[in-house]
């Protein structure tokens, strides 16, 4: 579809209704929001009949503001929920997976029963090694299946898997498995992406050195590549799960047992270590999966195109796809692995329906041109969704017309590692959709946008997104931090749970989400913080003070920008100042992730500060997306900004 013709599309504001023909096939209901308005306590007990529970629980929601339990009096098992009660419901023999190697013509496909002896073997294996319920397993795995046969067993055993993503460096890692005291790591060789091993292994060894209290590490062979080996410590997966027993007999554990940890960017440097429980969680995971992707688990082939690395690999790809027993894509590469018709070689060969991912992502498959998905027939495709970051309207009505043939309902969906699982989209064949725009809150969920002092704003009107009642997927806390917990979610605006995002209400009261208010940037749907980063740059010798924005950036939503003032004892030549910012772009690299390297590194004899000290951000942001500077007289020197402005032009330096 031409630029003019989207122009045109968006000019008319359109809003697109479900088509008669998605509405008649879909599972809509349309009392839902009716039926759960009424009494959202007493709907999600009933959505919490999604589960497989050893004793049903008496009691739904007990709230202490922040603590909030859901079903507590109930026992379960986290894998048989998600895996068990399908062979025993006789649906033994539908795929549970089809996953797709970063090679073109390497595949695997796994049935829930070959699933559950996977991950009884895994299971087995795990205590084995000795772990037990309550302790923590770190995986940092690349996407292959026993990177979920290992998240399920961790869950079997009532242990709690901590993921941390594999493109996270060895520092990264060991400052997750010293935080909640990991005792066990679950990791690979190595990872392929576009065809060239990239190692994980060494990383772990890297980390355990400063992590003493790791007694074992297993290893999945991937890449076959020379790895150093700890006598002792390390086994190697093949020789320790290959020939455990493909059964193993769960024991079902209280509805609020710890899950999992997912840590996450704050606004300060340190990762918070967002932790789930076992009932909330589950129950709004398998909902929501239900409703906002409208799934017919006999017919479906979802695909959720993310890394279990983030939350909605944990929710989307794992947790809520096999309670729901749909039949998914787990894929190991990049878009481009295998040439940048890959994705849609696989949607065409797997008939996949429904797809799910990133507006970065949707971005670059754009820039790439809609030629290449035009040479595929996309036509199984029924439901696109969207995660991660707001989605500019450009690329909404790219991927409606062109991956969704202007036939597919597209559901925008807004949540976080935090929420667990979705809290606002549209629902298909029920609500219409609008590009760019999340619409409203789930049945059973309430939002608000409120403005500074927490009142609530008018349609056309914008502020502050908050959740105003508990949900049960919300987190439970902040491992090991509760007061930083209740600081940060629930003391802006009391009683209410405070996100982090500004939203506005459009004149028919839709949601539109704005992006992060705080200093959390977006980088590709990857939360960082500006702090974390900034502590990276002045963790190197050479730098004496650094500030850091996310501006916005065309293809990844933010990219980082870094403002840095050297110490004396750099040179001062053109070269010198090249070569550090070389330096410094992977010295963060090489302490929190490539993620995290700045796009541009300025370097600048000062930084602008208000009276108080303060560094302005907000000038630098404008400094980075090259505006206007307006107001500027509460500098303390305002040539700073100008010098600073001029250093834009000379030191840019480009994308990787
Ligand atoms: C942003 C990802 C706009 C938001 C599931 C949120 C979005 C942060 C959307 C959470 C969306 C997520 N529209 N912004 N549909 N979805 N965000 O924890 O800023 O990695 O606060 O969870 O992503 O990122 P997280």
């Amino acid at each position: 579809m031409s630029e003019a013709k989207i122009e045109a599309w968006l000019d008319e504001d359109r809003a697109f209704a479900p088509s008669a023909e998605f509405t008649a096939q879909a599972n809509a209901q349309s009392s839902i929001y009716e039926d759960a308005d009424a009494d959202p306590v007493a709907w999600w007990r009933r959505q919490a009949d999604r589960l497989t529970w050893a004793s049903e629980p008496t009691t739904s929601l007990e709230w202490n503001l922040p603590n909030a339990t859901w079903f507590a009096d109930g026992t379960l098992n986290a894998s048989v929920s998600c895996v068990d009660v399908h062979v025993k419901e006789g649906r033994g023999d539908r795929v549970a997976y089809h996953w797709v190697g970063d090679a073109e013509g390497e595949s695997r496909t796994i049935t829930y029963r070959e699933l559950l002896g996977e991950v009884c073997r895994t299971a087995n294996a795990l205590i084995e090694l000795g772990v037990k319920k309550g302790d923590r397993v770190a995986v940092y795995m690349p996407m292959i299946p026993e990177a979920i046969f290992t998240m399920l067993a961790v869950v079997r055993l009532g242990a709690i898997h901590s993921v941390v993503f594999g493109g996270f460096s060895a520092e990264a890692l060991a400052s997750r498995i010293l935080d909640s005291d990991c005792r066990f790591v679950v990791t690979a060789d190595g990872a392929f992406r576009r065809g060239a091993a990239s190692p994980l292994k060494p990383a772990v060894d890297e980390a355990l050195k400063s992590c003493p209290d790791v007694s074992a590490v297993l290893v999945v062979q991937r890449t076959h590549e020379d790895v150093d080996w700890v006598e002792g410590r390390d086994h190697w997966w093949h020789d320790v799960v290959d020939h455990q027993s493909d059964v193993h007999e769960a024991q079902a554990f209280p509805a609020e047992t710890t899950m999992f940890i997912m840590y996450t960017s704050g606004t300060t440097a340190k990762p918070k270590g967002i932790f789930h429980t076992t009932a909330g969680y589950l129950t709004q995971v398998a909902t929501t999966y239900n409703y906002v992707f409208d799934v017919k688990p006999e017919t479906d082939v979802c695909w959720t195109a993310a890394d279990i690395g983030w939350i909605t690999g944990h929710s989307y790809i794992v947790y809520g796809p096999l309670i729901n027993g749909v039949t998914q894509i787990m894929y190991e590469g990049l878009p481009d692995s295998g040439g940048r018709d890959r994705w849609w070689k696989i949607i065409s060969q797997y008939q996949v329906t429904i797809l799910y991912t990133a507006p970065t992502t949707i971005r670059t498959l754009m820039k790439w041109g809609h030629q290449i998905p035009a040479a595929f027939d996309l036509t199984s495709l029924r439901l696109l969704g969207t995660v991660g970051e707001p989605i500019n309207p450009e690329a909404w009505m790219w991927y409606r017309m062109n991956v969704g043939g202007n036939r597919c309902p597209i559901v925008d969906t807004w949540w976080q590692t935090e929420t667990g699982a979705i809290i606002c989209s549209p629902l298909p064949g029920i609500s219409s959709t609008k590009p760019g725009a999340a619409m409203r809150s789930l049945p059973g969920i309430s939002v608000a946008v409120v403005d500074d002092s927490g009142k609530e704003v008018g349609n056309g009107e914008g502020g502050y997104l908050v959740i105003t009642a508990p949900w049960p997927s919300m987190t439970r806390g902040i491992w090991g931090d509760p007061d930083r917990f209740l600081e940060t979610y629930w003391s802006r605006f009391p009683g209410k749970y405070f996100a982090g995002d500004g939203a506005k209400l459009d004149a028919d009261g839709d949601l539109w989400l704005l992006g992060r208010v705080d200093d959390v940037m977006n980088i590709s749907g990857h939360r960082l913080s500006t702090t974390e980063v900034e502590h990276a740059l002045v963790g190197h010798p050479a730098v004496a003070e650094a500030a850091v924005v996310g501006a916005s950036d065309e293809t990844t939503g933010q990219a980082i920008v870094a403002f840095v003032t050297l110490k004396l004892s750099v040179g001062e030549t053109e070269q010198d100042h090249a070569r550090v910012i070389e330096e410094l772009r992977a010295h963060v690299a090489n302490t929190i992730s490539p993620i995290a390297k700045p796009r541009q590194i300025i370097l600048t004899p000062d930084l602008p500060k208000t009276r108080s000290g303060k560094i302005m951000r907000r000038l630098l942001r404008d400094v980075a997306e090259n505006r206007s500077l307006g107001d500027v007289t509460t500098l303390t020197d305002p040539t700073v900004v100008n010098m600073i402005a001029g250093l834009m032009d000379t030191h840019a330096t480009s994308e990787d």
